[in-house]
């Protein structure tokens, strides 16, 4: 007899005494079933305040990772242990040439300020929050850029370069990119990692030219994870929450396409909503989790026998904890 997962699902959360949080760009079966959703910002905030001893997280590994660092007696499990792709391209020991690459050009390594996008492991968070530094969304980057710019240290940013260049640009700040050009440290105030997503790199300067030319007068609003020359042609650039709001505030006949994961633009698709793309911007990663997964993962806990958890050791969350706690005190 085949299982009805959505009706299981709706049991065990009502029998069980757990929290299903997921994250805007997962698959629309999954994310209807969550207690919890948001951007990774929201998400942070909410499973902090939850008072749920389980959390079941369906996302990508970093993000059940930060709610075990900022809430370590929770049991965390993952219905799919997914990595974000931008996140498996920095740790600890990239972390650290990134540092020594900035002291051989004459920075001593107290005058770096680390920030590190969410979108990172958590030996990363930990590193950065040894050295002071924050943990920053595309929700707050700009607050926490400026809260590091009052130490007077140099910003180094990782992992995602557009959003460190992005941020720099809008705040009227020089950048550059370690291992693109020439990056002299002493010349920048902000020194990003070469990191990148490669859901964002899909969309480009052509595509927005295709709707302004099929549609003129459209707008045009993408996630500042895209290439800098996409946000400075864009008419708006936001989180994902900002995102949906500035589509949800627009007249309902402003045309409007979007640069941003799949999923997310699917579920706010009107009659004048576009995918900014003519490929299907999917988070390969973000999609691996189904119905059945979470299904699963709900039962592992009704018959005591939990998979997929989530264990960070104590170092790393006393340090990462620093990083993300420093981020959640600025409003
Ligand atoms: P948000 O901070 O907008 O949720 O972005 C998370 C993410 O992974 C974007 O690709
Ligand atoms: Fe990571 Fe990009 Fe997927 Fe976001 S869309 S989770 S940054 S790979």
């Amino acid at each position: 007899m085949s299982i009805d997962y959505k009706a299981e699902i709706e049991r065990l959360k009502k029998d069980l005494d757990v929290t299903v949080v997921a994250h805007y760009y997962q698959r629309d079966e999954v994310f209807e079933m969550a207690d919890i959703t948001g951007d990774s910002l929201e998400l942070a905030r909410k499973c902090k305040a939850d008072e749920n001893p389980w959390v079941v997280f369906c996302g990508v590994g970093f993000m059940g990772q930060s709610v075990k660092v900022i809430a370590p007696e929770k049991r965390v499990l993952m219905p799919k242990i997914a990595c974000c792709a931008m996140a498996r391209m920095i740790d600890g020991s990239y972390f650290d040439d990134s540092v020594n690459y900035m002291v051989e050009h004459g920075i001593a390594k107290e005058d770096i300020l680390p920030i590190t996008y969410i979108n990172s492991d958590a030996s990363v968070k930990a590193k950065v929050g040894e050295m002071g530094g924050y943990v920053c969304t595309s929700s707050n980057a700009f607050k926490i850029i400026e809260k590091g710019l009052e130490t007077g240290k140099k910003i180094l940013f990782v992992p995602d370069r557009c959003l460190g260049q992005n941020f720099a640009i809008k705040m009227g700040l020089k950048s550059c990119v370690i291992g693109e050009g020439e990056c002299d440290p002493k010349e920048a105030d902000v020194i990003c990692f070469n990191g990148f997503c490669s859901v964002h790199q899909l969309f480009t300067v052509d595509d927005i030219e295709f709707y302004r030319n099929k549609y003129p007068g459209i707008k045009i609003a993408v996630h500042p994870e895209c290439d800098p020359a996409v946000v400075q042609a864009a008419d708006f650039a936001g989180s994902t929450s900002q995102l949906i709001k500035y589509v949800n505030e627009l007249d309902p006949e402003q045309k409007v396409a979007i640069g941003t994961e799949y999923n997310l633009v699917n579920r706010m698709r009107q009659k004048n909503t576009y995918v900014l793309s003519s490929t299907k911007p999917e988070c390969p990663t973000m999609n691996e989790t189904t119905l059945e997964d979470l299904y699963n993962t709900l039962k592992s806990i009704e018959d005591n026998k939990p998979i997929n958890e989530i264990h960070v050791d104590e170092h790393t969350v006393k340090y990462a904890n620093l990083a993300l706690e420093r981020m959640l005190a600025i409003k």
